[in-house]
């Protein structure tokens, strides 16, 4: 069975009495452990279908199912539980709480999972610490640098070490020291933990180690050749 798989996706947005049609009839697998990158123009729709594929959206067409079952249409609660489990999520522009610190951001994950607060904390620390982040562990994310919070969370994202990991241009942010750290990290996970990865990414290098390469065009996703 599939980790991911879409049947028939589509996405289009309503503006003004037009229609916008962002996705057309997407049909994608991701097996466990498989490496993909998506590729294509600004604007041909690679947020949008990460977004489908993460359940942050929801589909105008078709479905995702995320271990065989309908991801797309399950109730709420559901969704978010498979959602902080099972993926983890790396986006364009950074999403941690403003409020609280580096280390409460990436125990937090762990924390709505169950996980006592010493645990918890403990596990943010050591993935803070990878991401090069163990003077940091206090500061709150307006008192970090743009790398550092991009850093900070790629560390929540992992955290839990989810089946799959959705990132959008996760090395857009970062010089080429961080991104090539950026980069094993995310390897690594693939490698020990065979954790799917579907990257987003303009970067040719990042997207020629993948497994597949896959080109979102006029709304319709092709094998880039
Ligand atoms: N909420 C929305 N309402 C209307 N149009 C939207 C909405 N979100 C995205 N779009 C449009 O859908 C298209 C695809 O957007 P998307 O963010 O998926 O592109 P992208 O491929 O990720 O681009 P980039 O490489 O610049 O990040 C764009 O033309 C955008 O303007
Ligand atoms: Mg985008």
């Amino acid at each position: 069975m599939p980790l991911i798989q879409c049947e028939q996706l589509g996405k289009s947005y309503h503006e003004g009495g037009g229609e916008l049609r962002v996705l057309h009839d997407i049909n994608l697998q991701v097996e466990q452990g498989e490496r993909l990158a998506i590729i294509g123009a600004s604007g041909s729709g690679k947020s949008t279908l990460l977004n489908l594929l993460g359940g942050l959206d929801e589909p105008s067409a078709g479905r995702v199912l995320i271990n065989g079952e309908d991801f797309s249409h399950m109730n709420e609660v559901a969704r978010c539980r498979i959602r902080n489990r099972q993926l983890g999520f790396i986006y364009q522009f950074h999403h941690l709480l403003p409020e609280f610190s580096a280390l409460e951001n990436v125990a937090m994950p762990l924390l709505i999972d169950g996980q006592s607060a010493e645990q918890a904390a403990a596990a943010a620390e050591q993935a803070l610490a990878e991401m090069g982040l163990s003077q940091r562990l206090r500061h709150k994310p307006g008192e970090l640098s743009g790398g550092e919070r991009q850093r900070a969370a790629i560390a929540r994202a992992l955290i839990h070490k989810p089946q799959c990991i959705l990132a959008d241009e996760p090395t857009g942010n970062l010089d080429r020291k961080n991104a090539q750290q950026v980069i094993n990290i995310i390897a690594e996970l693939n490698s020990t933990h065979n954790t799917a990865l579907v990257i987003v990414t303009h970067d040719m290098h990042i997207a020629e180690k993948m497994d597949r390469i896959l080109e979102l065009e006029d709304g319709e996703l092709k094998l880039a050749d």
